[in-house]
């Protein structure tokens, strides 16, 4: 019996953090024992993220550490696996402190590549040669499978009792948006079979699981077929919401082009399925959408948006923007600003372009945006993004809404007086407002009505009724 331990560390988006509990549940199988310090494990795992230069330098400050603890425990495994193992292979393998790189692609072979290092601490690596291949799509379906059919027996979150979980809908992107790498280290577009997504919602629902969230990277364009019928993304929406004891689902992220109505339809008509959508625009101009291959102008977006909110009634909209975009002039960003005052998120987030190697922005446009300019524009929509959230936020004064209590608040928001004898409790409505409220602990991972009493421009904070 295997009694190695392991530390897993994880950086980047939701279906990063889904790929470590699955890789987790299945290093588990196998019978390792995670440890909470690295200092303590056999081996370390690190899942990495390629999205900004910045994130990649995270983990490569992070290597800095395991090769000097190395010095003191040469006998320690270290395994690099996601979006950056797939975009550097040979040159993280070739890092000091490096022993196993896996891409995406291959994350059901983590548990055997870490125990064969284990036993003879030679270096080796598997990641997927040509993943935009025709065959590739075929690996990747299979793979897919066996990864997503691991039970989530891990929690990331230790502290907040288990009410959600995330299922993958779909794998990899085919939209190539001229500045992004998730099309290059995650390959094309795979979706799952929607029978396996039910089934998997029903054991997690069995499991006293009651929100889930399904996952693409636009899953939108989520599309099965299976004898002469496709199914699509309102009907996998129909069909986790027809099961007993789902109480709400969700989706994210979607992509603004060809986004299908019958969606909005979906979300109007059936009660579980929560009106809350993220959906990028990226910038408000025409001519930075049109350099950055998005499939989509301004006025459309805000039509699109215009659309849903008129079907869906209380539709909470999250989004996304890039500021610094090669070219960007001050117009632009006027534009992408105006955008944002027409639109009302209820958040945003905002993110300076990173040119990543190997995408066409990064090829073919000048990253002639000055870093003072980027930082300058990333601070002048985060303020009015936030403006706007807290205005809006007051119209909830005074309602009564139904969260989600994920558990006790890490980061006390009242003072002591306020906080009476109950701890502060964290929850979420179905459109994804954060609640703050005192209740007993006992209430984590059920749903609760609290009456809003203040508000700020990201948190609500009200009595439980
Ligand atoms: N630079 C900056 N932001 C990026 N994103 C994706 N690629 C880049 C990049 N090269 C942002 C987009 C996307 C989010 C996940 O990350 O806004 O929606
Ligand atoms: Fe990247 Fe665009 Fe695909 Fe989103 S839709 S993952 S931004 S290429």
């Amino acid at each position: 019996m295997n009694t190695k331990t392991i530390h897993i560390k994880s950086f980047g988006c939701q279906m990063n953090k889904l790929d470590s509990s699955l890789v987790t549940a299945a290093l588990a199988e196998r019978g390792f024992l995670l440890t909470g310090k690295a200092t303590e494990a056999d081996a370390v795992l690190i899942n990495t993220c390629s999205v900004r230069e910045h994130a990649e330098d995270r983990v490569l400050s992070h290597l800095g550490h395991l090769r000097h603890l190395k010095k003191t425990r040469p006998q320690l495994v270290v395994a690099v696996i996601g979006c950056m193992a797939q975009r550097m292979g040979e040159k993280l393998l070739a890092h000091e402190a490096v022993d196993v790189v896996a891409g995406p692609g291959q994350l059901h072979e983590v548990p055997e590549l870490i125990d064969n290092a284990l036993a003879d601490h030679q270096k080796r690596m598997h990641v997927l040669d040509n993943i935009r291949q025709p065959a590739a799509s075929e690996t990747i379906r299979d793979i897919s499978e066996r990864l997503d059919a691991f039970e989530l027996a891990y929690d990331s979150d230790a502290n907040h009792i288990k009410s959600q979980a995330f299922i993958r809908a779909m794998r990899g992107c085919n939209n190539f948006c001229t500045y992004c790498i998730v099309p290059y280290v995650r390959g094309p577009e795979v979706s799952r079979a929607p029978q396996a997504i039910i089934e998997q919602a029903g054991k997690l629902v069995g499991q006293g699981i009651r929100q889930i969230t399904l996952l693409g990277q636009t899953i939108n364009a989520y599309r099965y077929t299976a004898g002469d019928r496709t199914y699509t993304l309102a009907d996998l929406l129909e069909q986790v919401s027809a099961i007993d004891g789902v109480r709400w689902v969700r989706f994210i992220t979607s992509h603004p082009g060809q986004f299908d109505t019958s969606i909005l339809q979906v979300m109007a008509d059936l009660p579980k399925v929560c009106p809350y959508l993220h959906i990028p625009a990226q910038s408000g101009s025409d001519r930075v959408l049109k350099a950055m291959n998005r499939g989509y102008f301004a006025a459309r977006y805000v039509d699109l948006i215009d659309q849903a909110r008129a079907t869906v009634p209380d539709l909470a909209v999250a989004g996304d923007f890039i500021v610094g975009f090669p070219g960007e002039t001050n117009a632009d960003f006027e534009a992408t600003e105006a955008m944002i005052r027409r639109v009302r998120y209820k958040n945003c987030f905002v993110f300076k372009y990173s040119p990543r190697p190997g995408t066409h922005a990064d090829k073919r446009l000048a990253d002639d945006v000055p870093a003072e300019v980027k930082q300058a524009r990333n601070a002048r929509l985060l303020e009015v993004i936030s403006e706007i959230a807290e205005t809006d936020n007051r119209a909830f004064l005074g309602k009564t809404l139904e969260v989600l209590v994920e558990g006790p608040s890490k980061k006390p928001h009242l003072n002591k007086a306020e906080n009476q004898d109950n701890p502060q409790l964290i929850g979420r409505t179905s459109s994804d407002y954060i609640v703050v409220f005192n209740g007993p602990e006992t209430l984590a991972g059920k749903f609760a009505n609290v009456r809003i009493t203040k508000t700020a421009a990201l948190t609500l904070f009200g009595e439980l009724t």
